[in-house]
């Protein structure tokens, strides 16, 4: 039986891994790191088939205890801080978390006495203000967020162990995939959630910041298979992972809410200017070519789908919410079933959230 090591298994991508990896008769491990509240509410249904492993990426003795443990097979790592938005007022920690953490990881799977594959979450990111239209792997990298900063490092990182020491160490420059599952704080999820909580009478406006960026929006679910074919070639080689299609934040938006039938979208919406990011990445679109012609890889979810699929998802979602709400009596009834409610990832919109998005004032206006 194979062995898969994911860290970040707690995360949207992790989650959707641990689940097809499983399927693929995997022995699942996960690192979680030690949270005062268990982060586990994507992988709460797996539970009893995976096993979980606690390390965080700051500490590499933990890092390389996990992987002794586990004698993985294969190492996903997915574990990162991975919103941008919040990367401009933590860039050194990003520095830590997200490129830094690739190198310790690397270095414990040279402490390893078997032989492992390793997959490093890259990004489009990387390519930041763009050089070429499409996307692909041969387009110069021009990060424009600590955040990508640090995802350069990680990926080249890659590079240099692959190259320097004959690792099979692969990057995945994957485009941006969203699911049910994405966080919160994350544009798609927060439009989704707004737009089926306002569609119930829950919530009266939706904030936003730049609604011209265009991304390359995928589903996780497709992704993630993409991750495991880089990993089952002869020899270990970069992938552009996306669509091909790109659209804009407002696209999502007039979208989302016609899904629940609001045509007036105009008058729920609110641009703050706070929600615009120091240096904005306007648009990305990839070219998956070479994934098509060597993984035989293809995106099954179009963005109607897509946008589809989360909305409905968060109406069902709020919806049970708001009737057992409805149904609880008494105030401490209420603070009993809020209290269970919010076990694990935040399900509803948390004020401020994503102010994070700013440092000092916003350069680019609405
Ligand atoms: P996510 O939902 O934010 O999950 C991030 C994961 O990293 C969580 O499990 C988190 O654990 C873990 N983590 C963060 N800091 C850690 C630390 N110090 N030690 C151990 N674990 C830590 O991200 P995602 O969307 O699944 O993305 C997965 C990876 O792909 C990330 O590296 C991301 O940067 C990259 N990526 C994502 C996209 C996309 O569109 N989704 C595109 C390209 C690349 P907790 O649950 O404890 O917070
Ligand atoms: N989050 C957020 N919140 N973004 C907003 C908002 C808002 O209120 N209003 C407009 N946007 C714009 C952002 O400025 C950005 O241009 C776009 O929406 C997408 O933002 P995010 O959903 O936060 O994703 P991202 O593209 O910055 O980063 C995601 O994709 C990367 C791959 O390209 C993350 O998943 C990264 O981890 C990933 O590497």
């Amino acid at each position: 039986m194979s062995r898969a090591f994911i860290t970040g298994i707690t995360g949207q991508d992790g989650s959707y891994l641990a689940e097809f990896l499983l399927e693929k008769g995997y022995r699942v491990y996960g690192t979680i790191r030690r949270t005062s509240t268990f982060s586990g509410e994507r992988i709460q249904h797996l539970l009893k088939d995976i096993e979980l492993i606690d390390a965080d990426l700051l500490d590499q003795l933990s890092l390389v205890r996990a992987l002794r443990y586990s004698r993985a097979d294969e190492v996903y790592n997915l574990a990162a801080m991975s919103f941008v938005g919040n990367s401009f007022q933590q860039p050194i920690a990003t520095a830590e978390y997200t490129g830094i953490s690739v190198t310790r990881l690397l270095e414990a799977i040279q402490l390893c006495d078997w032989p492992i594959r390793f997959y490093q979450a890259s990004t489009s990111e990387m390519f930041g203000k763009v050089q070429t239209v499409p996307q692909n792997e041969h387009t110069p990298f021009y990060p424009r967020s600590p955040y990508g900063v640090a995802k350069l490092y990680g990926h080249w990182s890659t590079v240099n162990f692959r190259e320097s020491y004959n690792m099979f160490a692969c990057s995945g420059i994957l485009f941006n995939h969203e699911s049910p599952r994405r966080g919160l704080e994350f544009v798609t999820r927060k439009i989704s959630n707004a737009v089926a909580r306002i569609k119930m009478g829950l919530q009266k406006k939706l904030a936003l910041g730049n609604l011209e960026a265009q991304r390359d929006w995928g589903f996780a679910g497709d992704y993630v298979e993409a991750m495991w074919r880089i990993l089952q070639r002869d020899c270990p080689e970069d992938f552009v992972i996306a669509t091909g299609v790109t659209h804009s934040v407002r696209d999502f938006v007039v979208a989302a809410f016609a899904y629940v039938g609001i045509s007036d979208w105009q008058s729920y919406l609110e641009i703050d200017p706070q929600l615009f990011r120091p240096a904005e990445v306007d648009q990305l679109i990839g070219d998956a070519s070479k994934a098509h012609t060597k993984l035989e890889w293809y995106p099954e979810v179009r963005f109607e789908q897509l946008v589809a699929m989360m909305v409905e998802s968060d109406l069902q979602r709020v919806s049970s919410e708001s009737k057992s709400l409805h149904s609880v009596k008494t105030y401490s009834e209420a603070r009993s079933h809020l209290a269970h409610q919010h076990v694990g990832t935040p399900l509803m919109s948390v004020p401020g959230l994503e102010l994070g998005i700013v440092r000092g004032n916003a350069s680019h206006k609405p």
